[in-house]
């Protein structure tokens, strides 16, 4: 049976008391049911108390990013290994702001995902299409060439510490959610691809998230699809009732 994920990425929100009190309204938090898990993700400078608050807790804590190289002269950079080392047990990597703000390409993305399992992280690989490519119908094409340029270099065993969070860009932060079709389509069409690269096997043990606006009132659907295994949340993750509300959606 897949794992289902809901996701919480903090991105750069919260101040200190703020994020005191979301850590408090979620630590009690768990599922009845082995195979759902719930992560957060804050800034850096959370982590710690992140892991100290919920640590102990069944929610497991992520970074929202890590260098590929292992230390040195990386001035505002943290390694995969420094993340390991402080215990945190996964980690985003491919998320668009990234790759759109911060100019990571699939190379890069490459680079990333093989430190972070190499350190032994789990990676969240994130992959989506901007509107235009939507808009052109190759979102396909495009998701597809991500997968294939940053992640399917790596072994069928590798793959198992891999979860993919398809986020369509057009839907995140926008207000605007893929359909549940959408998602399912396209959730089907990763799918698809990994047990063309691998094994029908790695692919439907490979749990696939949707991102994009995922809001309370509608994780209900888009986690009813077959091929959705949970979300990655953004903006309704702040509030830990929305949150919650979320995670009970799986
Ligand atoms: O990492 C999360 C996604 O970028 C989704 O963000 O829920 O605010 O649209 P959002």
């Amino acid at each position: 049976m897949r794992r289902k994920i809901v996701a919480g990425n903090y991105k750069m929100n919260l101040n200190p008391a703020e994020v005191a009190e979301l850590f408090d309204g979620i630590t009690d938090y768990h599922f009845i049911e082995e195979n759902k898990e719930m992560k957060v993700f804050p800034p850096f400078i959370y982590l710690s108390e992140a892991l100290a608050k919920l640590g102990k807790s069944p929610i497991t804590v992520g970074a929202q990013n890590g260098y590929f190289e292992a230390k040195g002269a990386f001035t505002g950079e943290i390694s995969m290994a420094q993340l390991k080392a402080f215990e945190v047990e996964s980690v985003l990597v491919g998320h668009s702001e990234r790759r759109e703000i911060f100019g990571e390409d699939n190379a890069i993305i490459k680079k990333k995902v093989d430190a972070a399992l190499a350190e032994g992280l789990e990676v969240i690989f994130c992959c989506g299409e901007p509107l235009e490519v939507r808009e052109e119908g190759t979102q396909k094409d495009f998701v597809i060439k991500q997968l294939e340029e940053s992640l399917f270099h790596l072994s069928a065993e590798q793959m198992k510490n891999v979860v993919i969070a398809y986020e369509p860009i057009w839907a995140i932060g926008t207000g605007k959610t893929a359909s549940s079709a959408q998602a399912d389509e396209m959730h089907k069409d990763i799918r698809a691809a990994i047990a063309g690269k691998y094994s029908e096997d790695v692919a439907q043990s490979t749990s696939i998230l949707y991102g994009g606006s995922v809001k309370p009132d509608n994780a209900v659907e888009l986690f009813a699809c077959e091929n959705v295994d949970g979300g990655l949340v953004g903006g309704a993750c702040l509030k830990a009732a929305d949150f919650i509300a979320i995670a009970n959606a799986l």
